[in-house]
């Protein structure tokens, strides 16, 4: 059976959906099979593969996206047993706010959360909230990847200060992974090709942890 990963946060713009799709592909890369499931009601994920087909549509698809945008509370949870019953793992790029009502199903199911944060005193703060209230109430393992980090961030004295002193609480909660560099290599992907050198680079550290601890139920 797969497990289900999540990539998640109650803050927009972290980097949800970049990871969530470049993550599938470095999975079904390594040889293990993966569905995305678009639980945004942005649909970010698909209107992506969208426009990655128009462009390519001869191109096989690394990883199918299904939809929950639309189900109710009820569907939602029938659809994510029958999704568990898949020899895949599931990847969910979950919406930007918790007030979702299909939150609740979506996260009691998870075996793993990623989390993208950020080095900003509103980000930094509101993803704390929903670290600590996410680990009180859902079973998943917790991965967060310092995501979009710029040169300048990894040097700045109270930037520095501040992620220190983050780090340190957030060790209570679950894994901090390596970070993730503010790149085009990694804003500029597709959900159909092939992570090239460049970018599986980009991604590699942060991602193996999260791998090994899929890993540690058995390859499908
Ligand atoms: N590592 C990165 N380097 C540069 N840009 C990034 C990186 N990660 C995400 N972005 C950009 O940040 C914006 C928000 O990312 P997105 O994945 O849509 O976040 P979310 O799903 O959390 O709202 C997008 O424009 C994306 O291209
Ligand atoms: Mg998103």
């Amino acid at each position: 059976m797969g497990k289900i990963i999540l990539f998640t946060n109650v803050k927009g713009g972290v980097g949800k959906t970049t990871l969530c799709s470049i993550f599938a592909t470095y999975l079904s890369q390594n040889g293990r099979p993966v569905a995305v499931v678009d639980a945004d009601i942005q649909q970010s994920i698909s209107r992506h593969r969208k426009r990655d087909l128009e462009d390519n549509p001869r191109l096989p698809l690394p990883w199918q996206v299904k939809t929950l945008v639309g189900m109710s509370t009820e569907e939602v949870a029938d659809a994510l047993v029958n999704l568990k019953k898949l020899s895949c793992d599931i990847i969910i790029d979950c919406p930007g706010n918790i007030i979702d009502p299909n939150l609740k199903a979506i996260y009691s199911n998870a075996d793993i959360a990623v989390v993208p944060i950020h080095y900003d005193g509103d980000t930094l703060d509101a993803s704390l909230d929903f670290i600590q209230m996410f680990h009180a109430k859902f079973r998943a393992k917790m991965f967060f990847v310092p995501n979009a980090i710029s040169g300048i961030e990894e040097n700045n004295k109270k930037i520095k200060a501040m992620r220190d002193a983050t780090h340190e609480l957030l060790d209570d909660y679950g894994v901090l992974t390596a970070r993730i560099k503010r790149t085009n290599v990694v804003s500029d992907y597709s959900t159909l090709e092939p992570l090239n050198y460049m970018k599986k680079n980009a991604v590699k550290y942060p991602f193996e942890p999260i791998i090994k601890e899929l890993e540690k139920g058995g390859v499908n």
